[in-house]
């Protein structure tokens, strides 16, 4: 049996002032309960963080201590006199020192919400971002059925940069004949992908390719029969690079960096996209802050592309880009 006070004594690493580290266990060798109860541990757990800074602490408290029980908040609420084990209480810890030196929690419990689902995530993959819930709306507005009666159509769709899925498997849920061709440069970003296409039973329908944006669909007949192609490519510019929040220096560097202007994807996604789209398909792009004019030019000079249709997020800032391939004849 593990002494709890010398396990306690080896996690005593802060130097924080919150409770939750103070050593005060109040334990009994033959308890396998520690003295701290939900209430307790949310408590000192908040505190903690908001010593250290990290935003939101509370919140922080109430999700890791949930994924640490396996419990929602709304479950923690009903019993806030439960005693913690000792071992909930020492995986507690670890957790919060790793939080509070910057790692994401979404990296920290493994999972991201994203659309009203709940994806895999790990620190080999960009952690999804609400504000690319809007990229998604946006593309089911133009995919979905006009109508009920309607037969859903058997799109065919691209997802450039598809890192944990997140785009693929939301559009493919909600479009249920919908086949997506999901590509990403990281191998370690598919797997992840690969394992939340499993956990969604979408495996038949989202084909995972790996390689350089469009090239590993070379094999595939694809040429003027997508419905759609989307993509929220890197696009961090240098400058920000170096200048980037601590929770997101620690995602890849390969999902954010975007080149010298963070242009470099729009530069080679959008001359390509009229070769692959069917005429009135659609290309769906987020944007980073400020990138609108350069990326309306690039889109401009596509001959067979509509002008395109900014979307803002829900900050205000432009941050969708749409533009179809014009039908025939129209100019
Ligand atoms: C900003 S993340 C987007 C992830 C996810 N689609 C989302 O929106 O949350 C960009 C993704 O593009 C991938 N990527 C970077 N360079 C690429 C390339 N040359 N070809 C294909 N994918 C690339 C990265 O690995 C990363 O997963």
């Amino acid at each position: 049996m593990s002494i709890p006070g010398s396990r306690q004594k080896s996690l005593h690493l802060s130097g924080g002032k919150a409770e939750i580290f103070s050593g005060r266990l109040g334990c009994s060798y033959h308890s396998q309960e520690s003295t701290r109860t939900v209430k307790e541990a949310l408590e000192e757990s908040g505190r903690f963080l908001r010593e250290r800074k990290i935003e939101n602490p509370r919140l922080n408290a109430e999700i890791m201590l949930g994924y640490v029980l396996g419990k929602s908040y709304s479950d923690l609420c009903l019993e806030p006199h439960r005693l913690l084990s000792f071992s909930q209480l020492t995986k507690l810890r670890k957790l919060l020192i790793k939080r509070s030196r910057h790692q994401p929690l979404s990296y920290l419990v493994g999972r991201e919400d994203f659309m009203n689902l709940s994806f895999l995530v790990n620190s080999k993959v960009y952690i999804p971002r609400p504000e690319t819930e809007v990229l998604v709306e946006e593309v089911l507005k133009s995919l979905r059925p006009l109508s009920e009666t309607e037969a859903p159509r058997r799109a065919a769709i691209i997802d450039l940069g598809t890192g944990c899925g997140n785009i693929a498997i939301s559009l493919a849920t909600e479009l249920p004949e919908a086949i997506v061709y999901a590509v990403d440069i990281s191998g370690e970003a598919l797997k992840v992908a690969a394992s939340n296409a499993e956990l969604y039973h979408l495996k038949d329908r989202i084909i995972f390719l790996k390689g350089d944006l469009f090239h590993p669909l070379k094999g595939i007949n694809l040429t003027g029969r997508v419905d759609a192609i989307v993509s929220n490519p890197p696009y961090v510019t240098r400058d920000e690079m170096e200048n980037l929040q601590p929770e997101v220096r620690n995602e890849p560097e390969i999902a954010l960096d975007g080149g010298e202007k963070g242009l470099e994807f729009y530069q080679r996604i959008v001359p390509l996209t009229s070769r692959f789209l069917r005429r009135g398909g659609l290309l769906a792009l987020e944007i980073g802050y400020g990138q609108i004019e350069k990326i309306k030019d690039m889109i401009a000079c596509q001959e067979d592309m509509q002008p395109p249709l900014i979307i803002k997020d829900y900050q205000g800032i432009e941050r969708i880009v749409l533009s179809k391939k014009k039908v025939a004849g129209e100019r």
